[in-house]
């Protein structure tokens, strides 16, 4: 799938968004290294700080859909998933940037690369995983 098409399935995903207190809806689309994409949205929450960003709402179906929740104890668990391009798309700003913790969390799935929306012409711009988190920590560290 091409970026600009995943950006897509991103601002699809953001306009299911529940995000009553700042108004500010955000849809994430991962796509995973067999093809497959997963979505998510912001989830807010009346106690602010409980408020779920779209691409961690996108890591936990992905979690799933993909059977990857497994203890690593267990022989048959399949992989970890990785996530080639992740995109993001907020319905309120563009280029809508992954905060410092969701790219945290998109680290611990090796995401190669995130894909956002230029501010002017919307169109795709790819940015690599590295130049978004420098010197990263994450499971090879351990
Ligand atoms: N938000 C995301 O969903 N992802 C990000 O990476 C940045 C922020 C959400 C959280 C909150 O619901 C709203 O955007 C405003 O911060």
């Amino acid at each position: 799938m091409s970026p600009d098409a995943l950006l897509d399935r991103a601002r699809e995903a953001a306009a299911h968004a529940y995000a009553p207190y700042s108004t500010f809806p955000v849809g994430c689309a991962l796509l995973l290294q067999d093809g497959s994409v997963v979505t998510g949205c912001n989830v807010e929450n009346a106690s602010y700080g409980l408020s779920m960003c779209a691409e961690r709402g996108a890591i936990s179906r992905m979690i799933i859909e993909t059977g990857a929740n497994r203890p690593p104890s267990d022989d048959s668990a399949p992989p970890r998933p990785k996530i080639v391009l992740a995109a993001i798309a907020g319905l309120k700003a563009a280029p809508c940037y992954p905060c410092g913790a969701c790219r945290q969390v998109l680290h611990e799935f090796d995401c190669g690369a995130i894909v956002v929306e230029d501010n002017e012409t919307k169109g795709p711009v790819v940015i690599d995983f590295a130049d978004l988190l420098p010197h990263a920590f994450g499971p090879a560290d351990l």
